[in-house]
């Protein structure tokens, strides 16, 4: 068994759905804007007192009834998220605990908007060398909490949500690469500052958005060079782009480097905003269920976010 293939997939949006005419009301901004810049329609907000662990324990349960499989044959647990439920412990062990699992390794992966890219390929690299056999890897994001609801340049872009995928050993790939990256020299381009440091009142989201739109660009470019050449392929060969759904801008240019028709790339962004690490999974688990993903196509998902972090992983379905 020298590979991990995907077994299932599952999502999950809280109930409460909030439009560009609310954010209207909220701040000086219009649903034009919004469409025009972003691509986003709407996006979707935890109810007070559901939290982040509630998000990804509902995804979690989707993909493990869609694998088949029951909780209790789970060996290792990796979420990603920047929006955990407390300091520790870590969200994993909160969502073990919620789905009545017992003893296999469980812990966080923290790379903001690539943390799903993130936590597939440490999981990845458990199933190849032997650690782990049937893997819950969970992107689960409560955004709206470190949100300032008054702040125009990021209030309208990012919702709460949560994706997820087992991953099982298997003898044929599944995973054929992963690449992930980071460089701190970023690290003022995109933060939210609150912490045990600075305190946690006014913990909210800050932004460059315009040069965070150019560093997007030009990484997710050399990423989806990096991945194909690794794998000795052209561009020709995927049959899927799962990007992070930041910004619909952003998910075109990196079509047009890929040479791919729109109608092979998955966009949900409308739909739900920046979810960040939850996006590319919620993304994988639509197109999957919806029956445009099949069994033995070729997918590229890649991501980026604070940190400034970025990466990739190319699976066959
Ligand atoms: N409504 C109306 N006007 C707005 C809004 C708003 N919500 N937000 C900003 N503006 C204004 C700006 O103030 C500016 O006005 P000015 O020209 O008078 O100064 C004008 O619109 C243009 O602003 P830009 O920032 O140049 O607009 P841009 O086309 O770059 O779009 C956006 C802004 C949507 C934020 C874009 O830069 C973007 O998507 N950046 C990437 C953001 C991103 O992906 N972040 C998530 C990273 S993942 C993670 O790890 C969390």
């Amino acid at each position: 068994m020298k590979y991990s293939s995907i077994a299932g997939t599952g999502g999950y949006l809280p109930e409460r759905v909030m439009t560009n005419a609310e954010l209207e009301a909220l701040v000086d901004t219009t649903d034009q804007w919004i469409r025009e810049r972003t691509g986003i329609r709407k996006r979707h907000l935890v109810a007070p007192g559901q939290t982040c662990s509630d998000l990804a324990e509902i995804a979690a349960r989707r993909a493990l009834k869609a694998a088949q499989m029951e909780p209790a044959e789970i060996d290792l647990i990796v979420v990603a998220t920047t929006t955990p439920d407390q300091i520790f412990p870590s969200l994993a062990c909160l969502l073990q605990q919620q789905l009545d699992i017992h003893g296999c390794a469980a812990f966080d992966v923290q790379a903001v908007c690539t943390g799903f890219v993130y936590a597939l390929s440490v999981a990845d690299q458990f199933v190849r060398t032997g650690n782990a056999s049937r893997v819950l890897v969970v992107g689960a994001e409560t955004m709206s909490r470190i949100i300032d609801w008054r702040d125009r340049n990021t209030c309208v872009l990012f919702g709460d949500g949560a994706g997820a995928v087992v991953l099982k050993a298997s003898d044929e790939p599944g995973v054929l690469s992963t690449h992930i990256h980071a460089d701190g020299a970023y690290k003022d381009l995109l933060q939210v500052r609150g912490g045990l440091v600075q305190g946690f009142d006014n913990a909210f989201m800050e932004m460059r958005g315009n040069e965070v739109f150019k560093m997007a660009v030009t990484t997710l470019g050399s990423i989806v060079d990096e991945t194909l050449a690794a794998n000795g392929m052209d561009q020709s060969d995927v049959d899927w782009l799962v990007p992070h759904q930041a910004n619909i801008r952003i998910i075109k240019a990196t079509a047009r480097k890929l040479k791919l028709p729109m109608d092979r790339v998955v966009v949900t962004v409308a739909e739900h905003g920046n979810t960040s690490s939850a996006s590319i999974p919620l993304a994988f688990d639509e197109a999957v269920r919806d029956g445009r993903i099949r069994r033995g196509e070729t997918v590229l998902m890649e991501g980026f976010g604070g940190g400034f972090t970025w990466g990739s992983v190319l699976l066959r379905y």
